[in-house]
């Protein structure tokens, strides 16, 4: 089946989060290293920003790095950051071929200097293109996102600059780390996990949630077909009665 042509380009998200997972399980299947998994987590990064940018999604949220991921062995950690200094000088002809803007969120100063200064290259190269925004979470962690948010807003407050009254969640939403960007519609996890481990926690207040038992080395343009097909397929009620939206 052709499964691209099933989804309905006038009810597409304008932005999707993923939450790619199951790189490590993936590779212990085959009986390589954890490391093999991430490298081959890349094709799949690739098939899917392929599939949103062709699609007409707005902008596109994977998280590849979280707070919590410092707490791998070593050796995993560096080859992750090395893979993405790597796949980030990799990439950015191809993102700039397909006009694809790359942003990131999360606490990137703390990331290692060659990390770091690769992805602001890649900010940096891409900053004019408007197709699709590919955002990056890296070092990212929602309650860090809410925390900064919530002494960016304190700060304000010091300040004179706004009343504490004044708070509401058009400013709190606009102090977040993805300010500018809708919140997303629709977040996938990949590898059969339920759970949300730290990531946009305000931000998909009312996402709807897809699980997927795919690992994500396996993820590829169907599969992200097959997401949205089944965003499509929900009514999002927003707490009204089915009746109500008609
Ligand atoms: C996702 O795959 C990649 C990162 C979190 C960086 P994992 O490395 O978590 O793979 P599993 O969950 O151990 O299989
Ligand atoms: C979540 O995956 C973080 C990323 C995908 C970057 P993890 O594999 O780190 O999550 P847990 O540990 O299973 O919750
Ligand atoms: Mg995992």
């Amino acid at each position: 089946m052709d499964l691209k042509s099933h989804v309905d380009l006038n009810k597409l998200p304008k932005h999707i989060a993923v939450i790619m997972d199951g790189n490590g399980r993936w590779a212990k299947e085959h009986g390589k290293p954890r490391v093999f998994g991430h490298r081959n987590g890349v094709t799949a990064v690739r098939e899917t920003t392929e599939a949103a940018a062709e699609l007409g999604v707005e902008y596109l949220t994977l998280y590849a790095f979280s707070t919590e991921n410092w707490n791998r062995p070593r050796l995993e950690v560096n080859a992750l950051m090395s893979l993405l200094v790597e796949t980030l000088r990799n990439e950015i002809n191809t993102l700039n071929e397909n006009n694809i803007r790359l942003q990131a969120i999360g606490d990137l100063e703390k990331l290692p200097p060659k990390t770091h200064k690769a992805l602001l290259e890649g900010i940096q190269n891409t900053q004019h293109n408007q197709r699709m925004t590919l955002v990056l979470a890296l070092n990212y962690s929602a309650k860090w996102d809410i925390l900064e948010a919530t002494r960016k807003i304190s700060g304000l407050v010091k300040a004179g600059q706004i009343d504490a009254e004044h708070i509401n969640e058009e400013l709190f939403s606009a102090s977040l780390s993805t300010h500018g960007i809708p919140d997303p519609e629709l977040l996938i996890r990949t590898s059969g996990e339920s759970r949300l481990s730290n990531f946009l926690l305000w931000q998909i207040a009312y996402s709807e949630l897809y699980f997927t038992d795919i690992f994500w080395p396996e993820f590829n343009k169907d599969a992200f077909y097959r997401a949205i097909i089944d965003f499509q397929n929900r009514e999002r009620r927003f707490g009204k009665t089915s009746e109500q939206l008609g």
